[in-house]
């Protein structure tokens, strides 16, 4: 398994964030988590990615370290990076930079630049660049690269933050809301790229999402979160069809014609 918890929990005050949760993710699948607002999708991120510390108990491994209290640094070492729900870019910084900032983020802490001299220093920053700038072509903001990134898009920031995520090499990228706020067409873009993405650099990948239908298209597993715990998982079609999934989300049992109106959403 690329990435397991065991036991996992989190407890803000009284309040189960993340209760018990059971999680395996073996390497090269798309997984989807879902859930209602304030269910512990973000919330299980922090913890995997060692933005909060589990409560005792818990147990989180990834590609067979144990990472259960280990910094956001040490992690992202390992090979796992991740976006936040809200997009964090360095607003004043030109587009490629931000992606350059990606790149750096992994390998500083390789102590590599210690280790050779100038020279080559500048010759590996342009071969960096280079590889960047194919990166920033593959995600169609290649044109924008000298532009701040207050001056793109709503949907450019978006692809913005996935090409930085992804210029640390991660073995393992997950994504919180990549889509949200996106019009219809711009989330079919995103999605699409996403898929490309995962083949070109052989990613393993965990997505939440909001918009079912996006999790349905694209996962090969789905996991199910309500009031923290894990209450389904298993294929779109299996976890659509699961009772206690259709109460948890959507707040009432449906028909297959409601059910079929509120994926399509
Ligand atoms: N830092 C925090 N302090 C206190 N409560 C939090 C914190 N982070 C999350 N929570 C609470 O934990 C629950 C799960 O939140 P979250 O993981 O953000 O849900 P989701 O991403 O599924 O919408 C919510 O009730 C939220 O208010
Ligand atoms: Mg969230």
């Amino acid at each position: 398994m690329l990435l397991k918890t065991k036991n996992l929990m989190k407890a803000f005050g009284g309040l189960k964030a993340i209760d018990k949760v059971d999680f395996e993710l073996p390497a090269g699948e798309i997984r989807g988590i879902i859930g209602p607002n304030g269910s512990g999708k973000s919330t299980f991120f922090n913890l995997v990615s060692g933005v909060y510390d589990p409560d005792p108990g818990s147990y989180i491994e990834f590609d067979g370290h144990d990472i259960t209290n280990e910094p956001p640094h040490k992690i992202g070492a390992l090979g796992l990076s991740r976006t936040f729900q809200l997009l964090r870019l360095y607003q004043d910084m030109s587009v490629i930079n931000n992606v350059m900032s990606g790149y750096h983020t992994r390998v500083k802490y390789k102590f590599l630049d210690a280790v050779i001299g100038r020279k080559k220093i500048w010759d590996q920053e342009k071969e960096i660049k280079d590889e960047m700038m194919e990166l920033l072509s593959f995600v169609g903001l290649a044109d924008y690269a000298e532009l701040n990134a207050s001056e793109l898009s709503g949907g450019q920031r978006r692809l913005l933050v996935l090409a930085r995520a992804i210029a640390m090499k991660p073995k393992l990228l997950m994504l919180d809301e990549p889509a949200a706020g996106l019009s219809p067409v711009n989330v079919d873009n995103l999605m699409k790229i996403i898929m490309q993405l995962k083949d070109k650099y052989g990613l393993t990948l965990i997505i939440i999402e909001h918009i079912l239908k996006v999790v349905m298209d694209t996962c090969n597993t789905v996991t199910v979160l309500d009031h923290g715990q894990k209450i389904a998982e298993g294929t779109p079609n299996q976890v659509k069809d699961d009772n206690a999934v259709i109460e948890a989300y959507l707040g009432k049992k449906m028909n297959d014609e409601e059910m079929r109106k509120a994926l399509a959403v």
